[in-house]
């Protein structure tokens, strides 16, 4: 024990050597990185990582339905990714009789794997920087609207070329850095997906929206699904005959694990992040946005709660919905906390004064006053414009008024019609009237009150469609008109301001914004200390799902199998998830996590909350991304699945 107490201290010692580890990297651009991953531990080369001469990392990673990521692990098309992005996929395939969501699923031969219309997974097989080709014919004297014709016509043909081979290829021209640089992405995609395996949801989403975005974890966030493909290995519609598909790569399993301090890297397509920003952008997501939001959905979440609580089956109807309000809630509370802490309003301030100084006399003199002046113009339409998105547009009256499609079973009108008075309420007096629609404004009147305007709403499809309809006709033809335009005219001008941060900082290593384009993040197992006397292990083990386990408590009762299993002892030491230092984003769940050499060490689903605000700033103090370790993925199969036969495809190494 003394031992392992002075080694990590003498890590810990280390670890100030270790410069910050934000950064989601190109794959393409990776070798002017592999210096920096070497001296932290990797030993791969840039071209085990991203080649286009030979099979790599690259060919086991992909952007799976759209959202998320997932990653090959066996030579015949088998891929893991995350419960909550193979989630919606399984709800379809439930039913009273297979409740696979609530008990899970595992197919026992090929024929029983299920097929998942719609789903599609896409291989990256090449990136390259097109700019030249994307700019070819600009002249300096055209006017905006001339260049992004140019830029949209370019881009097509690009695209076109690209896509021409056919089979799948699929291609995209993508602005990086607000459009100073320009890179095509060519995928191949496949679309016949189907579902394999998933842990019940008692393990898979265990801790539910409790321990949603929190550490200590315990969530088995996995799902297993197998891409086929026709005869050649080529994508291919559904058909009983296709073949499960051959990848150029699959992932190594590595059973060594990881303990604080080692080496990992996460290769995945994180959706959106915003790090170059102005301070007055900042300000408003920290001081106006994010603490309004919280404020509606702590609302809309107490309300949903209240009859959750009464109800079984409302339980069951609205947890779903539950869940997607409350995530973002949850990750917002970090990132405005994360933002007022580093004081990054302050720290950006001062970095444009220094900019401004630097600038004067230069072409980007000037330019952050502009954007200050912008955003002055942007925020308070802005503001209305989130505020119809998160009140009047989420009543769910309303919503089916104006056709947005609803499933009636999974709708409570108690819930409501108590929403639609809390909402409208909140529209109302949140917002100035030349924000709001005329009809809005004459029926208030006319009502006196939000109850008789609900009971009339809720009595009449015509008041509902005709409230609704003028919503949204404000909402698309005056307000996301305005937005757009302002939106468009800070791009541009972050467009120049880009290039001025690149240029006055020459030395910093920049990357790109996140678009969901694939990207390489590294850093290294890691806990943290959330506040004053508390420090923050990084390894979860299945005795803490023990500790947790409460029948009585919907999110911590795991099945009767898993404490039968515990109770036989020996399985106090079953890790379950790891924290580490990679920045990572929405989009990153299902991304698989790699060690030193490149083998599987874990998968990716979530981030803590006091770390959130890395989409805007990174704090290497407080930013860990959480990931689920492989090796209880392998423990679930074998012992909760009993479908170890899926085990019999992977490879596995147990060398570090
Ligand atoms: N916070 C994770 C991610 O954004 C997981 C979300 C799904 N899980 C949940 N309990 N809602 O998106
Ligand atoms: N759960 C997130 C996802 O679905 C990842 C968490 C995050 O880092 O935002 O991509």
């Amino acid at each position: 024990m003394k031992k392992l107490i002075l080694s990590v201290a003498l890590l810990l010692s280390a670890l100030p050597f270790l410069k910050a580890d934000e950064g989601m990297w190109l794959p393409s651009l990776i070798s002017q990185r592999i210096g920096d991953m070497q001296a932290k531990g990797l030993r791969l080369s840039a071209e085990d990582i991203y080649s286009v001469n030979q099979a790599c990392l690259k060919d086991a990673v992909v952007l799976f339905g759209g959202g998320c990521t997932g990653e090959l692990v066996s030579d015949r098309g088998l891929l893991l990714t995350n419960h909550h992005c193979g989630y919606s996929y399984i709800q379809k395939h439930s039913s009273v009789e297979h409740d696979y969501l609530k008990d899970g699923f595992w197919a026992l031969s090929q024929d029983q794997e299920l097929p998942n219309p719609g789903l599609t997974v896409r291989f990256l097989e090449k990136m390259e920087d097109v700019t030249a080709l994307v700019l070819k014919g600009y002249k300096s004297k055209m006017n905006e609207d001339q260049r992004q014709a140019l830029i949209r016509k370019n881009a097509e043909k690009l695209r076109k070329e690209a896509e021409k081979a056919g089979n799948g290829l699929r291609a995209s021209v993508e602005a990086l850095y607000y459009g100073n640089q320009y890179f095509l992405f060519v995928f191949r995609e496949y679309r016949d997906v189907r579902l394999v395996g998933a842990p019940p949801s008692s393990i898979g989403k265990f801790g539910g929206e409790t321990d949603n975005w929190m550490w200590p974890r315990h969530t088995g966030d996995f799902s297993i699904f197998r891409i086929y493909a026709g005869k050649d290995n080529m994508p291919a519609d559904y058909s009983p005959e296709n073949i499960p598909y051959t990848p150029k790569k699959s992932l190594r399993i590595s059973l060594a694990g990881v303990k604080e301090g080692d080496f990992t890297f996460v290769y995945g397509c994180p959706g959106s992040t915003r790090e170059y920003i102005h301070s007055a952008e900042v300000d408003y997501i920290a001081n106006v946005s994010d603490p309004e939001k919280i404020g509606i959905r702590t609302t809309r979440l107490q309300l949903m709660k209240k009859h959750m609580d009464m109800s079984q089956a409302v339980r069951i109807q609205y947890s779903s919905k539950y869940a997607g309000v409350a995530n973002a809630w949850k990750k917002w509370q970090g990132e405005e906390k994360g933002i007022k802490k580093m004081k990054t309003v302050a720290a950006k301030q001062d970095f444009e004064k220094r900019f401004e100084q630097w600038a004067a006399g230069s072409e980007y003199k000037g330019i952050t006053d502009r954007l200050a002046a912008l955003y002055a113009a942007r925020n308070p339409v802005f503001r209305a414009y989130e505020y119809y998105n998160e009140t009047v547009r989420s009543i769910e009256k309303l919503r089916m008024a104006a056709g947005y499609p609803m499933d009636p079973k999974d709708y409570y009108e108690p819930i409501d019609k108590e929403m639609f008075v809390a909402m409208m309420d909140c529209f109302d007096k949140s917002l100035d009237d030349s924000f709001k629609p005329a009809y809005f404004i004459q029926k208030r009147k006319e009502y006196g009150s939000m109850e008789a305007w609900r009971d009339a709403v809720f009595a009449d499809e015509a008041e509902a469609n005709e409230l609704a309809f003028s919503i949204d006709s404000f909402y698309f033809n005056v307000l996301r008109p305005q937005v757009f335009e302002l939106e468009n005219s800070i791009d541009l001008t972050y467009r120049d301001y880009m290039r001025g941060q690149m240029a006055f900082d020459a030395s910093k290593a920049f990357y790109p914004d996140a678009n969901l384009t694939l990207r390489i993040a590294y850093g290294h197992v890691e806990g943290y200390s959330p506040s004053d006397a508390i420090y923050y292990r990084p390894v979860s083990t299945l005795k803490g799902i023990i500790e947790k386990d409460n029948p009585a408590i919907f999110d911590y009762n795991i099945p009767q199998t898993l404490r039968d299993i515990y109770a036989e002892g020996g399985h106090d030491d079953q890790p379950v998830c790891f924290l580490a230092t990679n920045h990572t984003t929405g989009g990153n769940s299902g991304s698989p996590v790699l060690n030193a050499d490149g083998d599987l060490v874990g998968i990716n689903f979530d981030r803590v909350w006091e770390g959130t605000m890395s989409d805007i700033v990174f704090d290497p103090d407080f930013c860990r991304n959480i990931s689920l370790d492989v090796r209880y993925i392998l423990f679930i199969i074998r012992e909760i699945g009993h479908a170890s036969y899926l085990l019999d495809e992977m490879h596995f190494t147990s060398s570090k």
